[in-house]
């Protein structure tokens, strides 16, 4: 008998390592003949602890799990029976690509994830040219999924064709946006399908050396990494790639806490051992990244999502989707909401329909206010935007973005014009204090916005010329994008930044 309990972060923090102790202990007494796999989530935190035995008719699922309940689990009577998990209908609903194996396999055992596909792109891969590795990537229609959704391929193709004695492959882990934890998940869930994808690049564009860039808030994520490479070099998926004749290494590196270091330039300067500080760009990274040479700087979802383009085919990912937003996305769904945690679903859902039918509606029963979407630099977005289909131009015309796919759910007691403060002090705080727009605007938003807290609503023009300002005028998106939250709860709750003057009088 297997039975599964996650060794996800999030469901060690509600428990998971007590309930595995309590059922090896139940084990034991019972002498049963049954193995524990630490599985990675399945992405329904709500229910986490959950424990799932696999049996004929399916795992079979209980959660959330106390140590209490788990004497009735073996008796069979217990109450926090859930059925088949893959039929639940959060789960059910889903179109899990990139996230197929998260959940279902032993994270560690190289065997599991071959025989759940793993390592059949890689296998296709290495019998194609560069050039057609690349070009399968950019028929996939695959976008960066780190926030910015530049063309994969055509990146992959920059880098491809510079000319260097050593180009890299360089993964960002350093997942630093507010309700966002996908990166996370599939590090800590799956972590050969992100060391085949950077193997499958490393092979198309040429490059024989990769880092991975994890956030040193993920220690979960860091030792699962580790442990991963060194299993996949014992194994011949790293050095020489499955016998192939291409070189292809990974380290992995861990940020020290910056923000900033999200950033792909200031994350090459981290790398490289300086201070994480932003570089101006031009040069790319494709042609001068890491120590000056070519590199490809990707998110871990777009590499994680490399080796099923390769598994089923370019053509099979690039239909699902909607208009150029091509593919699946996996959207993490927290803050105030119900049902929190990782949806995949090809572009194109409704806001609305994430937000009420997906994660039920707001945890405190109150109707919702505004959701944010895309990180501490998203827009946020209010219940007349809901109809918005989930997809990075429509967004975009929305005067939003979807960034990494983080949606963060708000009641209606949300205090807006706080909430653009905090985005106005997380600039300041974050900022790498390379241009002035941001080092000093972030300040200057925050008492620009105080003033209005405290009846003075001339300061509204002000902080909406600040906004443009920093906007237009910052190197990077910390201080470019700052003006996304503070001006759409300005633009769509104008009331609340009004009544502060109504207040005071
Ligand atoms: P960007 O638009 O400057 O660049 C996107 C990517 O395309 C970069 O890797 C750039 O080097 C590459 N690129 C652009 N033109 C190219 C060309 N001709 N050939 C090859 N490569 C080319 O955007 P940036 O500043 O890299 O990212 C901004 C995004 O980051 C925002 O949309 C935001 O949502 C997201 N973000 C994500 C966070 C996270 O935790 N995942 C945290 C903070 C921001
Ligand atoms: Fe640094 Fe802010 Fe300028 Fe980005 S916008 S380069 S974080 S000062």
């Amino acid at each position: 008998m297997k039975i599964y309990i996650p060794r996800d972060a999030a469901a060690k923090a509600l428990g998971a390592d007590r309930i595995a102790a309590a059922v090896q202990a139940e084990i034991a007494e019972r002498g049963i003949d049954a193995t524990i796999i630490r599985n990675g989530t399945r992405g329904m935190i709500w229910l986490e602890p959950l424990v799932e035995i696999e049996t004929d008719q399916g795992r079979i699922g209980y959660g959330p799990v106390t140590v209490a309940d788990v004497k009735a689990i073996f008796e069979g009577d217990s109450d926090k029976s859930l059925g088949d998990v893959e039929q639940l209908p959060f789960f059910a609903a889903q179109t899990r690509l990139t996230f197929a194996r998260v959940g279902k396999i032993d994270p560690l055992s190289l065997d599991d994830y071959q025989a759940h596909g793993g390592l059949a792109g890689l296998r296709r891969a290495i019998a194609m040219t560069p050039e057609t590795i690349v070009d399968e990537v950019k028929t996939s229609g695959l976008r960066g999924r780190g926030g910015a959704g530049f063309p994969t391929g055509i990146k992959w193709d920059t880098v491809r064709l510079a000319h260097a004695p050593q180009k890299y492959i360089v993964c960002n882990a350093d997942e630093g946006d507010s309700g966002t934890f996908a990166d996370r998940m599939i590090m800590e869930g799956d972590p050969f399908t992100l060391i085949e994808g950077m193997a499958i690049a490393g092979i198309g564009v040429g490059a024989t050396k990769g880092f991975v860039y994890i956030r040193s808030e993920y220690p979960d994520a860091i030792e699962q990494m580790n442990d991963a490479c060194d299993i996949a070099r014992k194994n011949g998926v790293l050095g020489d790639v499955l016998g192939s004749g291409h070189q292809f290494d990974i380290e992995i590196r861990v940020g020290a806490g910056a923000y900033v270091c999200g950033e792909e330039t200031s994350l090459l300067n981290s790398l490289e051992g300086k201070r994480g500080t932003v570089r101006a760009k031009p040069p790319l990274p494709a042609l001068e990244g890491f120590m000056g040479r070519p590199t490809v700087v990707n998110n871990v979802i777009s590499l994680a999502t490399v080796p099923v383009i390769f598994e089923k085919g370019a053509q099979h990912y690039a239909d699902f989707g909607l208009g150029r937003s091509k593919g699946t996305m996996p959207i993490q769904i927290a803050g105030n909401v119900k049902f929190g945690g990782l949806f995949e679903m090809a572009f194109g859902m409704p806001l609305g329909d994430l937000v009420n039918e997906i994660g039920g509606g707001t945890a405190s029963g109150r109707p919702v206010k505004a959701v944010q979407v895309g990180g501490p630099l998203g827009a946020y977005m209010p219940v007349s935007k809901f109809d918005t289909p989930f997809g990075y131009e429509e967004f975009d015309r929305q005067g939003g973005l979807i960034g990494h796919a983080g949606i963060v759910v708000f009641d209606d007691t949300a205090d807006m014009l706080g909430m653009a403060r905090f985005a106005m002090e997380f600039c300041a705080v974050e900022s790498c204090g390379k241009c002035t727009p941001c080092r000093i605007g972030a300040v200057r938003g925050v008492e620009t916005i105080d003033r209005i807290a405290q009846g003075d609503t001339d300061a509204i023009d002000l902080l909406t010329d600040l906004c443009d300002t920093m906007k237009d005028g910052s190197l990077c998106a910390l201080g470019g994008f700052t003006p996304y939250p503070v001006m759409s709860a300005l633009q769509n709750f104008p009331d609340e930044f009004q009544s502060a003057k109504e207040a005071a009088e």
